[in-house]
């Protein structure tokens, strides 16, 4: 299934839904052309939302020929206005906007609301702009109280359009509709898990020659990455913890009996972190930070490999959504901020690098990891950013901010254990800056540090909801820090969602 991204928010919860069926679903730029995907073998096209209005200058658009060609076609939100204005029909700023839950009423199936007929579903909207007119071909399936064309299919065609979201997980009966569409509309056959993608791999990686080497850092990621390779290619393998300094309370240790012991890779731990703090001494951009911390994990790297050398291979554990959001696909998406484990790697580099899992989603890593024997304890960490803890202590990265924020981290982390809650949360940490904040200890005020505990809720880091959690979790996760982290008097914690916040403090 292709999955054309018009920049929306939700573009990667479609393909994620879609995989979730066992249907392989890509997330492709906008203007992909209409041969192409039917060159690619795709069963259909999914286009998504956008934040632009499909009629002002320069508004993204799709190869007219998705609209004549034979392919079955699902425009959702702006995907939905483009496939409007494509048949005729006319797109403008609605006089109510719909955000959130709105009721919309199924009139006809017509394959994609299939089982839904007479139903009043809360559907997810989120728009301003809508359709004011459709043309007589178009035959409405579905209505709300703002939307009279909520929901329409083409006459005589396997094409259609919602306005609302079928992909969030709050539209009742969303992902029927999906299913309906992908198996019912584009008659799609499963050919998507992870157990196959584990035997394709194995195979493939098993053609690799010579030796590979592969950077872990204890993450769901490398590990994942390099028990992969552990498995289709054995002592060919070979794996470098680099300690930046910048890592989780333990992290070696862990790397050590994980990877080391448990499924027998062989890894070499390096002590690097006074490397790292010199070149980061004085540096307070966030940006520079990422940059040096990236330049010397290239630098360090690069002796290992020539000390321990050669090899014809470097595998990375990069993601989808990462080579998607640093712009390695040609869709809207931008840079947000450069991701090192993507960006980083001098130009020059005479291994070959290779992804094994640069098309899969975190959930779909987690499980890979399980299949591969990793323990839950791994597979389940939440994902750490490659700059580490550099990109969690705001202003100059010293021993003493880095030591208070690896201890508060780490209570927090381990008090949502204990309350069963860190499985829950999409990522969990605390962070701290120059602020001094005044404190009393018995009798006496003193001066001291004041951290910030962040808990989000994310499907994938693109998007991310600060974590509603119960004031007593909250009161233990403070009283725990200022108790056991010296040098922290008091404990705040930050609600701002994503956007207009990023996850990561920096
Ligand atoms: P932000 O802070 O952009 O983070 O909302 C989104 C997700 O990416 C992680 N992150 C990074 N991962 N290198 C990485 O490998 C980086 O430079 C980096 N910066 C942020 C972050 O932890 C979150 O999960």
């Amino acid at each position: 299934m292709a999955v054309l991204d018009f920049g929306g928010q939700y573009a990667h919860l479609i393909c994620r839904r879609v995989r979730a069926l066992g249907v392989y679903a890509a997330l492709l730029p906008h203007d992909t052309k209409y041969s192409e995907l039917e060159k690619s073998g795709a069963v259909g096209i999914i286009l998504s939302g956008g934040p632009s209005s499909v009629y002002s200058d320069g508004a993204p658009s799709a190869d007219p020929e998705i609209f004549s060609g034979g392919l079955p076609l699902l425009g959702i939100c702006y995907g939905y206005q483009l496939f409007v204005r494509a048949n005729g029909g006319e797109v403008g700023r609605s006089e109510r906007r719909e955000y959130g839950r709105t009721k919309v009423t199924v009139l006809s199936g017509g394959g994609l609301l299939d089982s839904m007929e007479g139903q009043s579903l809360a559907c997810w909207m989120s728009h301003s702009d809508s359709a004011t007119r459709i043309p007589a071909t178009l035959e409405v399936l579905a209505s709300s109280d703002s939307s009279p064309y909520a929901a329409v299919r083409l006459a005589g065609a396997l094409q259609y359009g919602v306005q609302f979201h079928p992909e969030v997980s709050h539209t009742q009966n969303g992902q029927a509709m999906l299913s309906n569409f992908v198996f019912g509309v584009c008659g799609a056959e499963r050919n998507w898990n992870m157990r196959e993608f584990l035997d394709d791999s194995v195979r493939m990686l098993s053609l690799l020659e010579g030796n590979v080497l592969c950077a872990v850092s204890g993450g769901v990621d490398s590990s994942v990455t390099a028990a992969l390779l552990n498995r289709a290619i054995g002592t060919r393998l070979m794996c470098v913890f680099v300690d930046t300094g910048l890592l989780r309370q333990g992290e070696a240790e862990r790397v050590r009996r994980f990877l080391g012991q448990e499924l027998e890779v062989e890894v070499e731990i390096l002590d690097a972190s006074d490397r790292f703090l010199g070149a980061l001494r004085g540096i307070r951009d966030p940006e520079e930070k990422r940059r040096v911390a990236g330049r010397t994990f290239a630098l360090v790297f690069e002796e290992f490999a020539e000390r321990k050398g050669p090899f014809r291979h470097l595998a990375q554990g990069t993601l989808y959504p990462d080579v998607i959001e640093s712009g390695r696909s040609a869709g809207p998406a931008s840079v947000i901020k450069t991701h090192h484990n993507v960006g980083g790697l001098p130009p020059d580099l005479s291994m070959s690098v290779v992804e094994p899992l640069r098309e899969l989603y975190k959930d779909e890593v987690r499980e890979l990891g399980t299949l591969l024997g990793l323990p839950k304890e791994v597979v389940e960490r939440h994902p750490f950013p490659g700059p580490g803890l550099s990109v969690r202590v705001v202003g100059e990265v010293t021993e003493e901010k880095l030591r208070i924020c690896r201890e508060a981290s780490e209570i927090v982390e381990e008090q949502l254990r204990r309350e069963g809650l860190h499985h829950k949360v999409w990522q969990a940490f605390a962070y701290v800056g120059d602020d001094e904040v005044t404190g009393v200890l018995g009798d006496e005020r003193r001066l001291g540090h004041q951290v910030t505990v962040k808990v989000v809720e994310s499907a994938d880091a693109m998007t991310a909801d600060w974590s509603r959690l119960d004031p007593g979790v909250l009161e233990r996760i403070s009283s725990r820090i200022t108790n056991e982290v010296v040098g922290v008097v008091a404990v705040s914690y930050a609600i701002s969602s994503k956007p207009p916040a990023t996850i990561e403090p920096q």
